[in-house]
C-alpha cells in the first residue's frame, strides 16, 4: 500500500471546538498509510469572484489552493450550524473550487464526519456537505459518521472517554484508508485527477 497525504479540514473555528478534538482523535486512529495534516481555513478571505476574474487572488487563497492541490485526499470534520455547514467551511470549499476548471477538489477521495452535542450528530451539515461534494466530483466514502452527544464523549484533556467511540472512529479511518487507496492514482510529480469543473 502506498502512503497518501490527507488534508484534514475542520468546519469550526472555536478555540475549544469539539469537532477539532474529534478530528485529532481521527488522526490518532488513522492507519499508517494515511499521512494526515490539518489544513486551516480560518484566515481565508470571503470568496469574491472578482479577485479570480481579475487574476489577483488573495495570497491566503493561493496558499490554500496550493496546499490542497498537494494532497491526495480530504477528511472533512464539521460542526453543524443551522442544519448546514458553518459558513467558514463553505467559504473554503468555494475558494478551493475556483478559478473555473482549476478546482483543487476535483477527483479527490474524501470522507465526512459531522459532530454535535445534539442527538442527531450534525446530520444536516453532513448531508449538505455531501451535496457540494457531488458537484465537486469528490468520491465520498458512503460510510456514515455522525458524532452526536460529543460533549459527553470527550475526557477533559480532549481524548475520547469511551472505548466504543474510539473503536468506531478507528473503523471509519480503516475504511477511509481503503477508499483512498482505491480512488487515488498517484503519478510521479503529482496527483492524477480526472476531468475538471
Ligand atoms: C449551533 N449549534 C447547532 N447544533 C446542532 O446540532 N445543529 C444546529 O443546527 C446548530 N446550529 C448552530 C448555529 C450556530 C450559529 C451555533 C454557534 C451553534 C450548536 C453547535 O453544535 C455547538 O455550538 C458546537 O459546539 C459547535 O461545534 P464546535 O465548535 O464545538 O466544533
Amino acid at each position: 500500500m502506498s502512503t497518501s497525504k490527507v488534508a484534514v479540514i475542520v468546519g469550526s473555528l472555536r478555540r475549544e471546538s469539539y469537532t477539532r478534538k474529534i478530528a485529532r482523535c481521527l488522526i490518532e486512529c488513522a492507519p499508517a498509510t494515511l499521512q494526515m495534516e490539518f489544513v486551516e481555513i480560518g484566515e481565508l478571505p470571503l470568496y469574491n469572484q472578482d479577485f479570480d476574474d481579475e487574476k489577483r487572488p488573495p495570497a491566503e487563497w493561493t496558499k490554500f489552493r496550493d496546499r490542497v492541490n498537494d494532497m491526495h485526499a480530504v477528511l472533512f470534520a464539521t460542526a453543524e450550524y443551522n442544519r448546514s455547514v458553518p459558513g467558514v467551511l463553505k467559504n473554503a470549499i468555494d475558494v478551493g473550487s475556483r478559478p473555473y476548471g482549476k478546482s483543487v477538489w476535483n477527483g479527490k477521495p474524501c470522507a465526512v464526519v459531522s459532530v454535535s452535542p445534539g442527538a442527531i450528530g450534525g446530520f444536516g451539515a453532513n448531508h449538505h456537505l455531501r451535496q457540494s461534494l457531488v458537484f465537486l466530483n469528490m468520491p465520498a466514502l458512503q460510510h456514515e459518521a455522525y458524532v452526536g452527544g460529543v460533549d459527553k464523549l470527550l475526557a477533559p484533556d480532549g481524548s475520547i472517554a469511551k472505548p466504543e467511540t474510539r473503536e468506531f472512529l478507528a473503523k471509519l479511518m480503516t475504511k477511509f484508508a481503503a477508499w483512498v487507496e482505491r480512488n487515488t492514482q498517484v503519478q510521479t510529480g503529482g496527483v492524477q485527477q480526472s476531468g475538471s469543473i
